[in-house]
C-alpha cells in the first residue's frame, strides 16, 4: 500500500456520523474523537441540552456538528432526527448506537432478591438497551440501505460473553446487543450491500456514573468488595477510561476496518481472558 492510501485507512473526512446518547460519558470523548478525525457529528441524546452543548464544544474547535434531542425508544422522535441529519449534512454514513445503562431498581442486592425485582424496571433495562439499538439501526439503517454504504456500531459488554452477577436484565439485554449485531451485520451484507458494515465494542469496566453506587462506596470512596474483584481479575489492573475505545471505535468506523463485520471488540484490559487463575 502507497502513503496516500495508508493515510486514508482512518481517513473520517466530510463523513457524517450520528451518535444516540452522544452526551454520555463514554460516547461524548466518541463524539470529539470523531469530529477530531473529520466528521460531522449529530449528537443524539434525550437530554437535549447535554447535547447541545457538546455540539457547540465540537463547533468551537471549526468542526461541524449538531445537538438534536431525540428518545431512541421513540421511532417518530428518531425520525425527525434523522431528517433533521439529512438536512444539514446530507447523508448518515456511520451509526453509534451508545444510548444503554442499567439502574439500581433492576439490580439484585440483599433486600431485593431477583425475585422480587419489579417488571417495569426489567423492561426499561431490556427497552433502553435492546430495542434502543435496534430502533435506531431500522430508522439510520435504512438510509445506509438505501444508498448502499455505511457503518453501523454497536455498544455491548462484558456482560455479554459471561453475564455479571446482580444485573440480570443487563446481562441479557446486552447478550441481546451481541447477538443483534451479528444477525443485522450478515442482513446488511446479503440483502443490501456488502459495504454496510456492523461490529460492536464491548467495554470493559469504566467508572461511571451508572456502575458507580456499584464499584466505590459512596461515603468513602474506596473500592467495593466487587470493585476489588473486577480489578483483580483485570490483567493491566485499572478501570478502564473513555479515551480507552477510541482507537477501536476509529478502526471500526473507518475503512481500516474494510473486511471487518459482525464482530464484539472487547476493550476490557484483558478481563474476559483471564480465567481468573
Ligand atoms: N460505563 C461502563 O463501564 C460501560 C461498560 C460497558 C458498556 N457500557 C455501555 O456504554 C454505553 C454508554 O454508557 P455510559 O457509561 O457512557 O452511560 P451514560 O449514562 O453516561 O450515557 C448514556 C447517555 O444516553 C442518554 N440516554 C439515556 N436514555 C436515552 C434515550 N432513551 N434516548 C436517547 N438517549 C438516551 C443519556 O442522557 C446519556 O447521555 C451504554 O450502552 C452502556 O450500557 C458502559
Amino acid at each position: 500500500m502507497d502513503s496516500p492510501s495508508f493515510q486514508k485507512l482512518f481517513d473520517l473526512s466530510g463523513t457524517p456520523a450520528v451518535v444516540t446518547g452522544g452526551a454520555g460519558v463514554l460516547c461524548a470523548p466518541m463524539c470529539r474523537a470523531l469530529a477530531a478525525a473529520g466528521a460531522k457529528v449529530a449528537v443524539l441524546d434525550v437530554d437535549a441540552g447535554a447535547a447541545e452543548s457538546l455540539a457547540a464544544e465540537i463547533r468551537a474547535t471549526e468542526a461541524q456538528a449538531i445537538g438534536i434531542a431525540c428518545d431512541v425508544l421513540d421511532k417518530t422522535s428518531l425520525e425527525s432526527a434523522a431528517q433533521i441529519v439529512l438536512a444539514k449534512f446530507g447523508r448518515v454514513d456511520v451509526l453509534i448506537n451508545g444510548a444503554g445503562g442499567n439502574k439500581p431498581a433492576a439490580t439484585t442486592n440483599p433486600e431485593q432478591t431477583f425475585f422480587d425485582l419489579p417488571a417495569e424496571a426489567l423492561r426499561w433495562v431490556f427497552d433502553l438497551n435492546l430495542m434502543g439499538t435496534i430502533l435506531p439501526s431500522q430508522v439510520f439503517g435504512k438510509l445506509m440501505a438505501r444508498q448502499k454504504s455505511g457503518v453501523i456500531l454497536n455498544i455491548s459488554s462484558m456482560n455479554a460473553f459471561r453475564p455479571l452477577t446482580r444485573i440480570p436484565a443487563y446481562s441479557a439485554a446486552k447478550a441481546g446487543v451481541s447477538n443483534f449485531t451479528q444477525w443485522l451485520a450478515v442482513y446488511m451484507a446479503q440483502e443490501y450491500s456488502p459495504e454496510i458494515r456492523v461490529n460492536a465494542i464491548a467495554p470493559g469496566f469504566f467508572l461511571t456514573g451508572q456502575n458507580r453506587y456499584l464499584l466505590t462506596d459512596k461515603e468513602t470512596g474506596d473500592l467495593t468488595p466487587r470493585g476489588q474483584s473486577i480489578i483483580g481479575h483485570t490483567p493491566l489492573k485499572r478501570f478502564g477510561i473513555p479515551d480507552d475505545l477510541l482507537g477501536t471505535l476509529l478502526w471500526l468506523v473507518s475503512p481500516a476496518s474494510a473486511f471487518v463485520t459482525g464482530i464484539v471488540v472487547p476493550v476490557d484490559g484483558g478481563f474476559s481472558a483471564f480465567s481468573g487463575v
